[in-house]
């Protein structure tokens, strides 16, 4: 397998930057998953990888070798798209068959190289079916069926799962997931879905505008966000982010916004000392929160609660300032009513109103 060098990597289009300064390490047999909001340079920097955009500057290295010039068939990757681009008129086994035909392998080994991959992807049965037979799962894992027979140096796959409805996306995922240990590949993965890039990943890369913003295992890195945007991104429903201000004027430092104060206790009061400005935004996840009765804790008031089954989510305010709090599903506040909140020791983030950095 491979391990995949970016050094200090660049594309432009026209005037503007689609990738920026890219440098990352894709080890050997990790999936790493490239995330972000639309048009932050994911597909891109795929691309680039595949040898189907070349870089304004930087190298790519796979395995030590610079491949800038070496031409996308001869680097031995194999790419799934979001489209799977199946041939409708081929059958399963044929469509799965096809890149080792083009590539003159004999006919017994591609049978077997077939029967392998369909078999990994439980779709042997299959075989004689054409796309349109097929639901939309299935054809994705036809599609991976193609990229797997290759036995390629690395997968890349860019938004492998988003033409899947909701269930069958998560479904499919854990598939991925099962599917890429057995076999040990190199993955990258592109997805704007965090949830995907969360449950994946052995690292994941958060880009923003075409720049890294974090790299690191996706509990690391949802724990220790870098700043706020890589907080706000992983997480859902998504972390509060709240402006305001560090009153240090008696014994214990407060964190107060338009509404609401909350003493600083524990990390964040550690966090507080750290923070030269008075000017911060807190940063605290809906499930770091504690439903206490009204007299414990920060009184806000209960807007909406959504009981998801397995947990309740609380839209809750405190005069302008609006709350997500998560809640086990038996804690079922009445609407308009007032609750307590707590933040559970030890969690929560303080970034600095300006830059958005985390202290
Ligand atoms: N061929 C192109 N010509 C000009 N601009 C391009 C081209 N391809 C991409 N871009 C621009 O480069 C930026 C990054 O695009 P890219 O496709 O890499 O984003 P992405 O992260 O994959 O987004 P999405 O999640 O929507 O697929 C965008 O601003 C996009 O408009
Ligand atoms: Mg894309």
């Amino acid at each position: 397998m491979a391990e995949i060098t970016f050094d200090r990597v660049s594309k432009r289009f026209g005037g503007q930057h689609a990738v920026r300064n890219l440098s990352l390490t894709v080890r050997d047999r990790e999936l790493l998953t490239l995330v972000g909001p639309s048009g932050c340079g994911k597909s891109t920097t795929l691309n680039m990888l595949a040898g189907l955009e070349d870089p304004s500057e930087g190298l790519i290295s796979i395995d030590g070798r610079v491949v800038n010039d070496v031409p996308s068939g001869a680097r031995d990757i194999a790419m799934v798209f979001q489209s799977y681009a199946l041939y409708p008129h081929m059958t399963v086994r044929q469509n799965i068959g096809f890149g080792l035909e083009v590539r003159r392998m004999p006919k017994a080994e591609i049978a077997r190289r077939v029967d392998e991959a369909a078999k990994l992807l439980d779709i042997d049965h299959l075989l004689d079916r054409r796309p349109r037979q097929l639901s939309g799962g299935q054809r994705q894992r036809v599609a991976l069926g193609r990229a797997l027979t290759r036995n390629p140096k690395a997968f890349l796959l860019d938004e492998p799962l988003s033409n899947l409805d909701a269930q069958l996306r998560t479904q499919m995922r854990a598939e991925l997931k099962l599917l890429f240990t057995r076999i040990e590949g190199t993955v990258v993965y592109v997805t704007h879905d965090q949830a995907e890039a969360m449950t994946l990943s052995d690292r994941l890369v958060v880009m923003r505008d075409g720049e890294v913003q974090q790299v690191g295992a996706p509990l690391d890195v949802y724990n220790n966000p870098i700043n706020a945007f890589v907080a706000r991104f992983l997480g859902s429903p998504a972390i509060n982010l709240i402006p305001g201000r560090l009153d240090r004027a008696g014994d214990a430092p407060r964190f107060v916004a338009n509404g609401l104060a909350v003493p600083l206790v524990g990390r964040l009061a550690r966090l507080a000392a750290d923070a030269p400005e008075a000017d911060i935004i807190l940063g605290i996840r809906p499930e770091d929160m504690l439903i206490a009765p009204p007299d414990g804790g920060i009184p806000v008031r209960v807007d909406v609660i959504e009981p998801m089954g397995s947990l309740n989510v609380l839209y809750a305010s405190a005069g302008p300032t609006r709350l997500v709090v998560t809640a086990a599903p038996d804690v079922f506040p009445t609407p308009s009513s007032t609750v307590g909140l707590t933040l559970a020791p030890d969690k929560g983030h303080l970034f600095a109103a300006d830059s958005e950095r985390a202290f």
